[in-house]
């Protein structure tokens, strides 16, 4: 079962998400951390970055790996991961880009593409944390519902919900890119630990079904359960729902 951890404020889960990394880069500087997008891990990112700024801690010698990224859409393109990332994070902290790795969703081989983001991973030793968010469909990273548990990274197609997710960011439904490459479910759950962030009323029903409903292909999220060494970090909104459940 995952710990959860329910922060009274909006600061608060921001510390304790920043806590995680930071505590972790204590016992190893050159950790490897998997990252994601949207808009749950922004003030993290905030956090991280003024942590860094103050020379609290620093990302010199992590390597990090991104969990997905659309394909086929211009790396500069204002709404890829990329451009998150920078904005977001990179561009703030002293991680060197030689250690930064993104799915490159304009690969001319995307297959290989997956399998080198596979090797990457496991020649460096493997995932320390993988910070994950969760989609309003359960899904984790871009593993829709239905995807399995020991799937790789590869080329998924998106679903409706999630192209919806990310129609104003590409100013219409017809711009989203209909697939992305995802680190898989089993890829996730190879790392050492895992740290779940959801924030939000409209995450309340799924976080439920995804840490106390039952172990589904239909909760992509629910994977989680079975890992033994996961934080579930909710603010008070998204954990609203737990209550009276199993
Ligand atoms: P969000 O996305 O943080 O923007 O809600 C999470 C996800 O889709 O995994």
């Amino acid at each position: 079962m995952p710990s959860i951890t329910v922060a009274a404020s909006d600061d608060e889960f921001s510390t304790i998400a920043a806590d995680q990394v930071q505590r972790l880069l204590r016992t190893r500087m050159d950790s490897i951390l998997a990252l994601p997008t949207g808009n749950t891990p922004v003030p993290l990112y905030a956090e991280l970055s003024r942590r860094c700024l103050n020379e609290e801690m620093s990302f010199a010698e992590v390597r990090t790996f991104n969990l997905d990224e659309f394909v086929a859409m211009p790396s500069e393109h204002p709404a890829s991961f990329e451009t998150y990332m920078m904005t977001h994070l990179f561009a703030h902290i002293d991680v060197d880009m030689a250690n930064v790795h993104m799915p490159d969703g304009n690969s001319s081989n995307l297959e290989q593409e997956c399998r080198a983001y596979e090797r990457d991973i496991a020649a460096l030793g493997g995932i320390d944390l993988a910070i994950v968010g969760i989609g309003g469909n359960g899904h984790l990273a871009f593993n829709e519902p239905g995807a399995a548990f020991d799937s790789r990274t590869r080329v998924v197609d998106l679903t409706a919900e999630s192209l919806e997710a990310h129609a104003s960011e590409f100013g219409g439904l017809a711009q989203v890119p209909r697939r992305a490459i995802t680190m898989g479910i089993g890829t996730i759950l190879e790392a050492r630990r895992i740290l779940l962030l959801a924030r939000g009323r409209e995450k309340a029903e799924i976080v439920a079904r995804a840490v106390r409903g039952p172990i589904t292909r239909e909760v992509p999220a629910s994977a989680l359960q079975s890992h033994p060494n996961v934080l579930v970090l909710l603010d008070r909104a998204s954990a609203s729902q737990l209550h009276g459940m199993r």
